[in-house]
This record gives C-alpha cells, structure tokens and sequence, in this order.
C-alpha cells in the first residue's frame, strides 16, 4: 500500500495570502504525501494560481504555515527558496515557453538557472534529451516553440518541467485549450511522471476528466502507456479540493466528489457529452 506511512512533501496548515486587505486565499490547509495528486478545482479567480505560487515561494503567505519536504519554510529566505526551488517543477498557466530559444535551451532553462544542481554540460544534454524523449518530442531539439502546435509546446512545457527530475510537481491548467484528444495525451504524461518516478502532483484544471484520469489510470512501465488502473483502489491516492473565493469548500476522494450536495462543488462533476 502507498500512502500513509509516506513522507509528507506538500502541507498548508491555515495558509492566508491577502491582497489590498482582501483574503484570496483564507485559512487553506491540505496535506500530500509522497506519490499522491491534487486535483485543484475552483472557478476563475477562486485562488488557484495563488495557491501554486505560495507553494514556490513566490507569493508570501500573511498567515499560517506552509510545509515542504517536511519541513516549515514559511520563513524561508530567499537563498533557501532557490534550494526548494530547485526541487520542484512547475508548468505555469501561461505554457511560458521563451520563443527566442529554441526547445533545447527552453527544456535547459531550469538547468542552468538551478546553481544547486551544478549540472556539468554533458549530463545536461543528456537530461534535456531524456526529458523530450519522455514526451515524445526526442526530434525537436533544434525547433523553436513557433514551430510546434499549441500541444506539442503544452508537451515542452512538461518536459521543462521534469528535466530537474523534481519531487514535486505543480502544473497549472496544463490542459486548458487544448482539444479532448490532445488533453487525455498530457494527462497520460503526467500520469506517467506521477507514477515512473513517484512524483508528487499538483494540477490545477477545469476539466473534470482530467482528474478522473489520474484516478483511473496508471502508467503501465512494460506496455509503455496508461492502462486503466485496478479497481480495488491501490494506487497513490488522489485527493480533489475545491477553492471557492480562497476557500476550501471541499477536500476528498473522487467518490466523495462525486456524490457532494454542494452546488457550487457538484457543478465541478461533468461528465462528456
Ligand atoms: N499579484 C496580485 N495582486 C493583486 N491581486 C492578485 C494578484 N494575484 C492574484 N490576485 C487576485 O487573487 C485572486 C485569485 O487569483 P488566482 O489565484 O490567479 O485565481 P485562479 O483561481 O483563476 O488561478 C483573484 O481575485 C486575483 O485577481
Ligand atoms: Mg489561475
């Protein structure tokens, strides 16, 4: 069994993050141990975003405690943020390839920008190569992201995501935009990173069957793809919430979410067609 006895890598216990006196987010807590996801749902402007920056470090919190890795960095410095940093991959909203470089030196970014890492030049090539192959876009090096469609770059994104090979990782919306078919391809991605090397996942979507998908699926290491996972429930557990103007109103398991009185919440249960 994966879970409880696993080491805690993501906590907010009472997290507040105020802006202009307005709480956008209010007293948000959660917990996520080694291997399990978090489906963050929550309509636009409910804190999500903020929600993923406080745990970089990049939004400070006004209140309550924010733990990584097991340990309380809400009075993290800058230099030790860097370090955290350095073990966390992020696909933010805005996809944020840079188009001046080419794929190779966008997957490089964090390499590079990561001291803590000290990647020497061949090791880095390596993981730049490994992290595209991982998506499937071995051939891409030399492109830049204008070459590529609006999938193949989502698909990029990831493997910037992954090249530190983080133990946490944060991606938001990585299926906004894109059409259903294309959409379940990065969910099989992420399912694949969550389930290859264990990694801790957090992912911010408005599409319901994105998270079903991490809850229905695991990546099959001799087949190479998602197959549908046991039913019994074995798997790295998957835990949906549900902000609403910077609160939870909903923290639990898919069955739970699926049979939630809340309006607000069950408005978050669509299924296609
Ligand atoms: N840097 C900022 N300064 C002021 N307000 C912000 C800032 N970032 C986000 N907000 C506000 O915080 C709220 C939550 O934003 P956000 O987390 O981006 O929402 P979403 O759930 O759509 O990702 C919104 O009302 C937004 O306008
Ligand atoms: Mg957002």
């Amino acid at each position: 069994m994966a879970g409880t006895q696993d080491r805690s890598i993501l906590a907010f216990d009472e997290v507040t993050v105020r802006f202009d006196d307005r709480a956008v987010l209010d007293r948000v807590s959660f917990e996520l141990h080694r291997g399990e996801s978090l489906v963050l749902l929550g309509e636009a402007g409910s804190g999500k975003t903020v929600l993923l920056k406080s745990a970089l470090g990049l939004i400070k919190a006004d209140g309550g405690r924010i733990y990584l890795f097991g340990e309380d960095v809400t009075k993290a410095t800058e230099q030790q943020w860097y370090d955290l940093r350095a073990r966390m991959g992020v696909l933010f909203q805005e996809g944020g390839l840079f188009d001046s470089l080419s794929i190779e030196d966008n997957v490089a970014y964090p390499l590079l920008n990561q001291e803590t890492l000290r990647c020497p030049e061949e090791e880095m090539a390596r993981r730049v190569e490994q992290s595209l192959e991982f998506v499937e876009l071995g051939h891409t090096l030399e492109k830049f992201p204008s070459e590529l469609s609006g999938g193949m770059r989502r698909r990029v994104g990831i493997a910037r995501a992954i090249v530190t090979e983080p133990e946490l990782l944060l991606y938001d919306s990585p299926t906004a935009g894109l059409d259903p078919i294309t959409a379940a391809t990065i969910m099989a991605l992420i399912i694949k990173g969550r389930d290859v090397r264990r990694a801790t996942t957090v992912i911010v979507t408005h599409r319901y069957q994105d998270g079903e998908m991490l809850t229905r699926y695991r990546h099959d290491a001799s087949l190479g793809h998602v197959v549908p996972a046991a039913a019994n429930g074995s798997g790295p557990r998957t835990h949906y919430v549900v902000l609403r103007e910077g609160r939870i109103v909903f923290d639990g398991s898919q069955a739970e979410m699926e049979t939630a009185a809340d309006e607000y919440v069950a408005n978050f249960v669509r299924r296609p067609g």
